[in-house]
């Protein structure tokens, strides 16, 4: 896999009385870098359309087959330019949420916050113990760490679309994901 940064550096031009010193210092767990010659940012990252009707049909089947949980379906889109971080760009990550009448999803958190569009339906989210009723139309946030779990109050589909910043937390190697008991 390529690198996201990518670095030279001229360590091989090193004088041979320091690379003895540097070979002290250095062991299985440790390395010295004397100094880099460049970075450079990620390559391009290009726009995006990704058609609602097709989500949705991808949706309903999954949530039909119940593998994850019954009634319930989670589909991200990341763009493959942005490497290691996983996201639309190398910071953010969107994606659909579906949740069938009368159905609730697993609470978990995770150290990403959300903002969430309600594309379709009618329910409340449970966010730290509070609930928070919206509908469609609506926008509401899930900060960073807060346990969460979405319910459909409604007797049609409901459809959530999120944004969130793993991108940029998987990056940085920092990302969690916990599911609650
Ligand atoms: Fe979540």
């Amino acid at each position: 896999m390529e690198h996201v940064l990518e670095r030279e550096d001229r360590q091989e031009e090193l004088t041979k009385e320091i690379k003895s010193i540097v070979k002290e210092i250095e062991n299985d767990d440790l390395k010295v870098v004397t100094f880099m010659e460049y970075t450079s940012p990620p390559k391009e990252i290009k726009p995006k359309v990704i058609k609602f009707n097709k989500a949705l049909e991808l949706l309903r089947l999954i949530a039909k087959q119940g593998k994850i949980q019954k009634g319930v379906a989670k589909i991200m889109f990341y763009s493959p330019s942005t490497e290691r971080s996983r996201g639309l760009t190398p910071t953010m990550m969107a994606g659909f949420q579906y949740i069938e009448p009368g159905v609730a999803t697993k609470p978990h958190s995770h150290n990403m916050a959300s903002i969430y569009l309600v594309v379709k339906g009618k329910g409340y989210s449970i966010i730290d113990g509070k609930k928070y009723y919206w509908e469609e139309g609506d926008i509401f946030v899930v900060p960073a760490n807060a346990v969460h779990s979405h319910v459909n109050t409604s007797n049609e589909e409901v459809v959530l679309f999120d944004v969130t910043d793993s991108g940029l937390l998987e990056n940085l190697g920092i990302l969690e994901f916990k599911e609650e008991d």
